[in-house]
Order: structure tokens, then C-alpha cells, then sequence
């Protein structure tokens, strides 16, 4: 399978706040498109990429946290515990973090590559990308979790990258 570095989607673009469909079979198509997500991930040297970011309303992200990849598909969130405050960065709003307050432990259930249901429990890092990246799916973005006085701060800056887009 021919894996593609595909185009990232800057701040601005519509596809980034559209909610994403579900996908009803994991073919070819959606393969060949996990195979270029993730290349563009580790060429961005991100931790996650979801569709919508590169132009895909689907919901399917990736996600590298060290250990392998990872792709998850029609992810659903169902049990979440704690709540942690981290700085986030996006490759769809370079130069800009957020400090972004969410549970630190939650259960995932999602498809896998072959069609399989399966649930995770994910703590630490891959908690957090995956938050981020679920985030991405319903078309919400890490600009959404600042605070009215953060966001005044961040006006200029976005106004530019939305600019260059
Ligand atoms: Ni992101």
C-alpha cells in the first residue's frame, strides 16, 4: 500500500470544525488512508492526526505516544476519571498551546483496522491524545478551551495563521 504525506489543514479551514461521519467499513479506502495519516504524522513528528486534518470528515485518527502505532475508528469515549491540567500543541495551529483541563484516565471503545470492536483503558499521554484527537472528530479544537481573557491574548496570533492558511 502506497502511504502519502498528505496536506495538514490550518486554523481557518472548515473541514476543521465539521463533525465527522462514522465509518461503516474499514476497506481499502479508509486503509490506504490510515497509511498516509500516519506517514504524515511521524513527517510532522506529531502524536496524533485525525482525518478531518487533513481534509477527511471521517472519524479516524492515529496516534503514536512511543509505543507503535495506534488507529482508532469511530472512537467513543464511555468512562472517563480524574482531571488533569497539560499543555497541548496542534500540527492544525503551530505555534500555539493551550493549557487544557481533562480527565486523566478514560476508556475508549472504537474499530480497529480489521473491523474489530475493541475498548482500551488509556492513562498519561495516550489519554490525552486521544481526548484531542476525539476532540477533532466532533470539530473542536484546542483554541475552544481558553478562557475569554486567554482568548483576547491569542486574537492576533490566530487572525495571522488563519491568514497563511
Ligand atoms: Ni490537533
Amino acid at each position: 500500500m502506497m502511504a502519502t504525506k498528505l496536506k495538514i489543514r490550518i486554523y481557518g479551514d472548515p473541514c476543521l470544525r465539521k463533525k465527522s461521519s462514522l465509518v461503516k467499513d474499514v476497506g481499502p479506502a479508509e486503509r490506504q488512508l490510515i497509511a498516509s495519516l500516519l506517514e504524515t504524522m511521524y513527517e510532522y513528528k506529531g502524536v496524533g492526526l485525525a482525518a478531518p486534518q487533513v481534509g477527511i470528515n471521517e472519524q479516524i485518527f492515529v496516534a503514536d505516544v512511543g509505543a507503535g502505532p495506534l488507529v482508532f475508528i469511530n472512537p467513543k469515549i464511555i468512562r472517563k476519571k480524574g482531571s488533569v491540567v497539560l499543555e497541548e500543541g496542534c500540527l492544525s495551529i503551530p505555534g500555539v498551546t493551550v493549557g487544557v483541563k481533562r480527565p486523566s484516565v478514560i476508556s475508549v471503545r472504537y474499530l480497529n483496522e480489521e473491523n474489530r470492536t475493541l475498548e482500551r483503558e488509556c492513562t498519561e499521554l495516550l489519554a490525552r491524545v486521544i481526548q484531542h484527537e476525539t476532540d477533532h472528530l466532533n470539530g473542536k479544537l484546542i483554541v475552544d478551551y481558553l478562557s475569554l481573557a486567554q482568548k483576547r491574548k491569542f486574537k492576533k496570533q490566530l487572525k495571522e495563521i488563519e491568514a497563511k492558511k
